[in-house]
């Protein structure tokens, strides 16, 4: 299969790939309706898509957590998302799908008694992974939000409003993301999960309602664990921040990253952290390794 160029990409939609530009959906579909969806967001380097195993199960998580049964098996959905991926051209990518309750005839807030899911898929071109690690030298600025959302944040769903919302605000003032806040503890950010320093042990909130299981996340834990860093699942009072030696966002799409300012005060001493850079050799080393 020829490679496609980055400003033709090739999207996948219920059964078929096709170029993106050709790729239509109702708009009786219950995602643009209700958000009535899930999705996952996926990198892939050098053509493999990164910890898919992971992606597709919590997919098929967050599909039984909205009640819609997976239009897809495990192996279904792999060679799916491997196939959108070759058929991009391989490199690095950024592998979105999302599954909605279909689109009935009727707006209806209840669920339709049969009628087949819709199942979107594209890729978007990711950076390269050494070009982010070099950007995130000079590290991100952040501000803290309250959590608006509501109480099913494990849940990937493709509701985000509330998300985009707090984003834009963290935008607007000039930062690159939002630390959320509900009842005096950190949930996570707008777009990823947060990690905190203290006294050289690692730390983050534990899973929750209110926290969505990261992947990348897991990962740093994972690493963390390995390496012999100390790492621990805690409640981070709002307080804690003022005090933390480091603070990192993690997320698919830009692995971990330090928070070096945070309502407009520095972080430690205002640059990356040393456990960072160590977490980012170990995360780097690990992605080469599945690299080769
Ligand atoms: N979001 N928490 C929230 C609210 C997120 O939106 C994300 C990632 C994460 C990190 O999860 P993971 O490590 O599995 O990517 C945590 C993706 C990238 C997005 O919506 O684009």
């Amino acid at each position: 299969m020829a490679a496609q160029p980055a400003n033709n990409p090739v999207a996948y939609l219920n059964g078929l790939y096709l170029p993106l530009e050709e790729a239509r959906i109702s708009p009786l579909d219950r995602g643009f309706l209700f958000a009535d969806g899930v999705y996952e967001v996926i990198p892939c380097y050098n053509g493999r898509p990164f910890r898919l195993k992971q992606h597709i199960e919590r997919l098929i998580r967050s599909l039984d957590a909205i009640l819609l049964p997976s239009p897809h098996t495990e192996t279904e959905w792999t060679d799916l998302l491997n196939g959108l991926v070759q058929r991009n051209g391989g490199g690095h990518q950024s592998l979105y799908v999302q599954v909605t309750r279909g689109a009935p005839t009727l707006r209806d807030h209840r669920f339709p008694d049969h009628g087949p899911a819709t199942v979107f898929a594209l890729s978007q071109t990711l950076e390269d992974p050494e070009s982010r690690l070099l950007d995130a030298e000079t590290g991100i600025r952040a501000m803290t939000c309250a959590d608006t959302r509501w109480s099913h944040c494990d849940i990937k769903s493709v509701a985000l409003l509330a998300n985009v919302l707090l984003r834009h605000e963290a935008r607007q003032a000039g930062c690159d993301e939002a630390i959320l806040i509900r009842d005096g503890h950190v949930t996570e950010g707008a777009t990823s999960n947060i990690f905190v320093v203290q006294k050289g042990e690692l730390l983050t909130p534990p899973l929750g309602p209110h926290i969505l299981d990261g992947i990348t996340r897991d990962l740093v834990i994972e690493l963390a664990q390995q390496y012999e860093i100390p790492v621990r699942e805690a409640p981070i009072a709002e307080t804690q921040l003022a005090q933390a030696d480091e603070i990192w966002i993690s997320s698919s799409t830009r692995g971990a990253r330090p928070v070096v300012l945070l309502d407009g005060q520095p972080v430690g001493d205002g640059r990356p952290g040393a456990l960072w850079r160590t977490m980012a050799e170990h995360y780097a080393a690990f992605r080469q390794a599945l690299m080769q």
